[in-house]
């Protein structure tokens, strides 16, 4: 296991956003509640890796299924679909907001079309949703996109392109698409596009909010230590919007994100004191974190909140794969990489280093899973057996 740390200098407020939403709804929260097969997903304890990582506690919000599907990514895709719906496809507020609603009030014919660009997991969301909304849905991904994933998405009934290229040159080409019938929901932004990605980051603040109510109900401590791991850095920024909210009490935990070194943008970034790009190939099998570019909505908010940035090899993926493994987590590599760039420090790095890191004996670390085994056969590789997947569950969003 190999990493690279780098203390970020650059700490302070963070900056507005779009809202992102319209005005006449709840928020992703009410919405994510009103979905078919929703429920908060498990927080769990873990005695065994607290002491593997020289902390008191570590506790994973584990998100191997949610909503019927294997990741998080469904939060922030249903949440900023229906907001680019009622901007751009429906006049008439839709109250209550229910899928069924914004579904009934999509004016016909639906010659309509949605489209993403993924290295998986959020282009399966979208897919997903514009089934449910009764629309079509073209998914572009990079070359070399595992099987499995690809064909995922072909079984939510979505037309899939392969786009000879990396996960940046899949988001140009679903930008150009663009069109008043095609909505591109994407999970990153670029200058002039900037709601729907906003969107995308409001969606994800619901697993943060249940981890919440979760340590409240149980008594559990507050994480002093937040590891997110990162692509383009929206699940970080909505990782660091709700730690470092202004209104919250305590002091904030230190906010760790963790990329491939191969696909380090972030960290690159925060080196360069501007955005910065790493070209491809990348390829990591951390695929959901393949990301050459940043998100520009998400990169203020990643430097004005994120305390310690860690690059980290495959081998500390796969290790904390199968660390989770043996504690009945099914993680695959992008979802066990938080835990991967802390078990790299916590067990090759040097005291400085782990104090850098925020792993002291008293700490509280918070780990997200962010997938389950989305490459089964990287996963058997691995883990060494094979694991039961959101597909195997009934219950969902269908
Ligand atoms: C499983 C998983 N975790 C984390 C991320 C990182 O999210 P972001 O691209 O918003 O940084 C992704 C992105 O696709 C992902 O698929």
């Amino acid at each position: 296991m190999r990493y690279d740390l780098h203390v970020n200098p650059a700490t302070g407020p963070l900056p507005a956003l779009p809202t992102g939403t319209s005005p006449d709804h709840a928020g992703p929260g009410a919405f994510h509640r009103s979905l078919p097969g929703y429920h908060p997903t498990p927080l769990r304890e873990s005695a065994e890796l607290a002491r593997l990582l020289g902390v008191r506690t570590v506790l994973v919000k584990d998100e191997a299924v949610r909503l019927g599907l294997p990741s998080f990514k469904i939060l922030g895709a249903s949440w900023a679909t229906v907001t680019a719906v009622l901007r751009h496809w429906v006049t008439a507020p839709v109250t209550p907001l229910t899928l069924d609603r914004v579904a009934a009030a999509i004016p016909r014919p639906r010659t309509r079309r949605l489209v993403a660009a993924t290295d998986g997991n959020h282009g399966r969301g979208v897919a997903r949703m514009a089934r449910l909304l009764g629309v079509a849905a073209t998914i572009l991904v990079p070359a070399g996109t595992a099987e499995a994933r690809t064909a995922a998405i072909a079984g939510e009934g979505a037309e899939v392109v392969v786009v000879d290229g990396s996960y940046d040159d899949a988001i140009a080409a679903s930008a150009a698409l663009a069109g008043p019938d095609t909505l591109v929901v994407s999970d990153t932004s670029w200058p002039g596009y900037e709601h729907t990605p906003a969107a995308v980051i409001a969606g994800y603040a619901t697993l943060f909010a249940e981890i919440d109510a979760e340590t409240a109900r149980r008594g559990l401590p507050a994480p002093t230590v937040v590891a997110l791991q990162a692509g383009v850095g929206a699940f970080a920024a909505a990782g660091v919007r709700h730690f470092r909210a202004p209104d919250r009490p305590g002091p904030p935990p230190r906010t760790v994100v963790v990329e491939p070194t191969s696909a380090n943008c972030l960290m690159a970034s925060a080196r360069a004191g501007r955005l910065a790009e790493v070209p491809g190939p990348h390829r990591s099998t951390m695929a959901g974190l393949n990301c050459g570019l940043p998100s520009v909505l998400a990169w203020p908010t990643v430097r004005a909140g994120t305390d310690v940035f860690l690059a980290v090899d495959d081998d500390a993926a796969h290790r904390a794969m199968a660390e989770l493994a043996r504690a009945s987590v099914v993680a695959g590599e992008s979802g066990a990489a938080g835990l991967g760039g802390l078990l790299a420090v916590a067990l090759t790095g040097d005291p400085a280093d782990r104090a850098r890191a925020g792993l002291t004996p008293e700490a509280c670390v918070l780990v997200v899973n962010t997938e389950g085994a989305t490459d089964p056969v990287n996963y058997h590789r691995v883990v060494g057996h094979h694991a039961a997947t959101a597909d195997d569950v009934p219950a969902g969003v269908a």
